[in-house]
């Protein structure tokens, strides 16, 4: 049976490269894996997402734009997709908006529920996988030399964000997840790669 999987966490919390193995591990055990990621996963979204990383807007205005990418991208790719059959991993979906513009932001989260259920009311991930990390942790390996994006220059507007706004990120995280914990698996994302990717391994064996 398909499957719908999410990964999330604030940036720099290292799911993009979980995500990748991840996807690769499951594949080995069979099932047709689509991975795709918000905003962004259409030739629209994509268009959006360069608009949303780069141009200072207002924050409604910001919430709307990662709803509409995400309405897009659900029709487009996630919805056909499920229907085939093919288990479908998103990098990020609706709790970014909850975590970033709720949490981070300040934007009202009966607003945000409620273009969750205009965008989305029959669909949520069967599993999200959350990594956590201390926000001061996500900060450094932003601004490692070992990221390839290394100064300020080339981080996108949400990541040249203040430590204020990544705690708060990470608190609208942990709400989403007390109002449904039992959708979400959270892995401690500050621990050595290969703890991670036997929790990983953990988690594949359970699906
Ligand atoms: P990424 O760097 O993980 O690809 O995500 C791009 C940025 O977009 C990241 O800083 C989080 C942000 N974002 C939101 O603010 N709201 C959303 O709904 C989504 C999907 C992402």
């Amino acid at each position: 049976m398909s499957k719908f999987i999410t990964f999330e966490g604030v940036d720099g919390a290292g799911k993009s490269t979980h995500l990748a193995w991840f996807a690769d591990a499951l594949r080995q055990r069979g099932p047709d894996v689509v991975v795709t990621r918000e905003p962004g996963g259409t030739p629209l979204g994509e268009q959006l997402r360069e608009i949303l990383l780069n141009q200072t807007m207002s924050i409604g205005t910001e919430a709307l734009l990662m709803f509409a990418a995400r309405l897009e991208h659900i029709e487009q790719v996630i919805k056909p997709a499920l229907r085939a059959g093919k288990w479908v991993i998103s990098d990020r979906f609706s709790d970014a908006s909850f975590a970033y513009q709720g949490g981070g932001r300040g934007l009202d989260w009966d607003k945000l529920s409620q273009l969750e259920q205009w965008v989305h009311p029959d669909l949520q991930p069967d599993l999200t996988l959350f990594f956590d990390v201390p926000v001061e942790v996500a900060r450094q390996r932003l601004r490692s030399p070992d990221n390839n994006r290394q100064s300020n220059v080339t981080l996108d507007r949400f990541e040249q964000e203040q430590a204020g706004f990544f705690e708060r990120v990470r608190a609208g995280y942990h709400q989403r997840i007390r109002q449904n914990p039992q959708r979400y698996a959270v892995i401690d994302g500050a621990q050595p790669l290969e703890k991670v990717k036997q929790q990983l391994e953990g988690i594949i064996a359970t699906l």
